[in-house]
C-alpha cells in the first residue's frame, strides 16, 4: 500500500487570511452572522479571517460591543476585527463583502416599499468597494429589496465584473426545501433540484418541476402523498408557492420583526457554496442576467446556480412550461419596474 499522505491544504497558520466586510454589523442579522463566520462556518474550518464591520454612527456602539464579544470567544480562525463608519476603511482589501446594512420592512409593507429608504445606500457602497476592495472581491447583497440593491451596487462599482455581485434568494430556496421536506416527511438532504426564479419578493416563483426526492421526481411523490396529480398541482399553487413567497411576511407577523437567524444562515450558505462549491445538484441565487431563460440582460434575477468554487453560474437548459414561464415573467416584470424606479442610481 502507498503510504504517501494525500496532498492536504495549507495548514491554518500559513493560509492567507480572507478579509470579510459586513455592513450593518451592529444590527440583528449582523449579530447572527459574525460569530458563525468567525467560527469558520462560511469559509471553512481552515480559513483564517479578518473582519471589517461597517456601521453608521448610530450603530457603532452595537457593532463595537459585538467586536468585544468576538474577542471573548477567542476563535482560532479570527485574526482581527475592525469597526468603522468609514466605507473606504471597511472595504479596504475586502475579498468578500456582505451588504446587510439597511432598514428592514415592518408589517404591511412589501420589500419594494424599502427602495426609497435603502437604495441610496448601495451606490456609494458599490463605489467604495470598487475603490478599495481586493481585486478578487465578491459581493452578496442581503439588504432589501435585495435584487435591485445588488443591481445598484454593481452599477456603481466601476471596473468590477458584474458577475461578482449577487443577491440573496437562498433563504427562499431553503424555505421551499423546508416546506417540501415537511409535506413529504423526508429530511431536507433527500431533496435536490428546487429552484427559486425571479425576485426576492412575493412574485418569486418557487419551482419543483425538476426537483427530486431520493432521486425520484418530487411531483410524483407529491401526487402519491396527496391523492393524485391534480391534488399535487392544487397544493403547489394554493399552499406551497404562496407560503414560500410570503414567508418573510409570515415571520414578521409572528415574530414581530423580520427574519434574522434564518437569513444569516442563508447568507452563510450562499457564500460557503459559492466559495467551496455546490457539489451535486444546484441551489438558487440572484445573479446579473446575461439573458438566460429570456430574462432581460442586466437585471438581478434568481436562477438555479452551481459553483465549482470559482463563482456562481446559471444552470441552463431546463424546460419551463407555459405556466412556469408566466410566473417567471411576472416576477421579471417587477424587477424591470424596480430597475426603472432607480434608473438615476444605475444609469441603466
Ligand atoms: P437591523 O435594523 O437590525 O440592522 C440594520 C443595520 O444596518 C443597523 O444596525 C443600521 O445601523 C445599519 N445600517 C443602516 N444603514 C447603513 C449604512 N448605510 N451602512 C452601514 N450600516 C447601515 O436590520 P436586519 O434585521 O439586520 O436586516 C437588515 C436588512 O436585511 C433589511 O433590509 C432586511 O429587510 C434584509 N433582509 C433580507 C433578507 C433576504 O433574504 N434577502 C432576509 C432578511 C432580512
Ligand atoms: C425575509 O424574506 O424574511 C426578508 O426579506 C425580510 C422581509 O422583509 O421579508
Amino acid at each position: 500500500m502507498d503510504a504517501t499522505p494525500a496532498a492536504s491544504p495549507a495548514p491554518t497558520q500559513t493560509r492567507t487570511p480572507v478579509t470579510v466586510t459586513i455592513t450593518g454589523a451592529g444590527g440583528q442579522i449582523g449579530y447572527a452572522l459574525l460569530f458563525r463566520i468567525a467560527a469558520g462556518d462560511m469559509l471553512g474550518p481552515d480559513q483564517p479571517i479578518r473582519l471589517r464591520l461597517l456601521e453608521i454612527p448610530q450603530g457603532m456602539r452595537a457593532a463595537e460591543g459585538a467586536a468585544l464579544e468576538l474577542q471573548d470567544c477567542a476563535f482560532p480562525l479570527l485574526r482581527d476585527v475592525e469597526v468603522t463608519d468609514d466605507a473606504a476603511v471597511a472595504f479596504a482589501g475586502a475579498n468578500r463583502a456582505l451588504l446587510v446594512g439597511s432598514r428592514p420592512r415592518a408589517a404591511g409593507m412589501e420589500r419594494s416599499d424599502l427602495l426609497a429608504a435603502n437604495a441610496g445606500i448601495f451606490a456609494p457602497q458599490g463605489a467604495a468597494i470598487a475603490a478599495n476592495a481586493a481585486a478578487d472581491v465578491r459581493v452578496l447583497t442581503v439588504g432589501n429589496p435585495a435584487n435591485t440593491n445588488a443591481l445598484i451596487a454593481a452599477a456603481a462599482a466601476d471596473g468590477i465584473p458584474s458577475e461578482r455581485f449577487s443577491a440573496l434568494t437562498r433563504l427562499d430556496h431553503d424555505r421551499a426545501v423546508g416546506q417540501l421536506s415537511a409535506a413529504l416527511d423526508v429530511g431536507p438532504a433527500a431533496l435536490q433540484g428546487v429552484t427559486i426564479w425571479g425576485n426576492h419578493s412575493a412574485t418569486q416563483f418557487p419551482d419543483v418541476a425538476h426537483a427530486t426526492v431520493d432521486g425520484a421526481p418530487v411531483l410524483a411523490a407529491l401526487a402519491e402523498k396527496l391523492g393524485g396529480a391534480d391534488a399535487a398541482t392544487t397544493w403547489l399553487d394554493d399552499v406551497f408557492i404562496p407560503r414560500v413567497a410570503r414567508r418573510g411576511a409570515e415571520i414578521i407577523e409572528v415574530r414581530g420583526s423580520s427574519s434574522v437567524a434564518s437569513a444569516a444562515n442563508a447568507a452563510i450558505a450562499h457564500v460557503r457554496d459559492e466559495a467551496l462549491g455546490t457539489g451535486p445538484g444546484w441551489t438558487s441565487a440572484a445573479l446579473v442576467s446575461r439573458g438566460e431563460y429570456g430574462v432581460p440582460e442586466g437585471i438581478v434575477c434568481s436562477f438555479p446556480v452551481t459553483s465549482d468554487g470559482s463563482g456562481y453560474r446559471v444552470v441552463e437548459g431546463l424546460h419551463l412550461d407555459e405556466r412556469a414561464q408566466a410566473r417567471l415573467q411576472a416576477s421579471v416584470a417587477e424587477l424591470v419596474a424596480e430597475r426603472e424606479a432607480v434608473r438615476e442610481l444605475t444609469g441603466a
